[in-house]
């Protein structure tokens, strides 16, 4: 199920400098599974693909975790309790429930964190992940704590090496690999870190990678979020809004 909804905005979080929360009530966002998104409205503008930091059916409320990068999302900052918001959703493939057989690790870069604590939350139940944070800066690092608060582990790497691993996840990563080598990986952020992690765990583990992509439509009419994948014969487009966002890494051609 996906439709327009007219959602009233519960709270408006600041979480990070330039990053903030928007909890919104909705029983229809509220179905979503982890992975999937939420495409909203800012006046004069695209919609906006936005994935789910939370997702909570029992109360009919959703997250909605964000970076600051330009008018429609400073806009979208500003909401406050009681605004409402025209949205899309939930849309998208999301990630398929984890392997409970096999260990599992998430890796997350930047606003590609969310999505994998709301599927961290759901699938709790089969399986715990190990937990990889990645971001620019220590103030940048996002959802730490959420996820400590489910009882996980979790290791931090930044770029300018003011918290955690000095550098980028593929640090940490490839010493869960040596250990893990069956194991499966979940992945989001900027699109050259998925490259690199689908790069390394070719061969040994299983990644689904989340990928971040502009977006028109967000319904699959448009075209503009096409990415290449392996078809049988030739090279073939899939579009990420209604295919995606989740993907089998090894399925892309990075
Ligand atoms: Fe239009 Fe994907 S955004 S087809």
């Amino acid at each position: 199920i996906s439709e327009q909804v007219l959602a009233p905005i519960v709270e408006n979080r600041a979480v990070a400098p330039d990053h903030v929360e928007l909890i919104i009530s909705s029983a229809v966002l509220s179905q979503a599974e982890p992975g999937q998104f939420a495409h909203i409205l800012t006046p004069g503008m695209l919609r906006r693909p936005v994935s789910f930091s939370r997702i909570d059916q029992e109360n009919g409320q959703v997250g909605l975790m964000f970076q600051i990068v330009g008018d429609g999302t400073r806009w979208l900052a500003e909401r406050r309790h009681g605004e409402v918001l025209d949205i899309l959703g939930p849309l998208g493939h999301g990630f398929a429930a984890p392997d409970p057989t096999k260990p599992w690790c998430l890796v997350g870069g930047g606003v590609g964190v969310p999505p994998l604590y709301a599927a961290a939350a759901r699938y709790l139940h089969r399986s715990r992940p190990d937990v990889i944070i990645g971001a620019r800066t220590a103030d940048w690092v996002l959802m730490a704590q959420d996820f400590k608060d489910l009882g996980l582990d979790v290791t931090v790497a930044t770029d300018d090496g003011t918290a955690g691993h000095a550098g980028t996840v593929m640090g940490p990563l490839e010493t869960w690999l040596q250990d893990h080598p069956d194991g499966q990986v979940f992945a989001c952020g900027p699109t050259p870190m998925l490259a690199a992690v689908s790069a390394a765990c070719e061969g040994r583990a299983t990644a689904y990678v989340a990928l971040e992509q502009r977006m028109g439509c967000g319904i699959g009419a448009c075209l503009a979020c096409v990415v290449k994948a392996h078809g049988k014969e030739h090279a073939e487009y899939r579009r990420v809004c209604t295919e995606g966002p989740v993907f089998a890494a090894k399925e892309l051609i990075w």
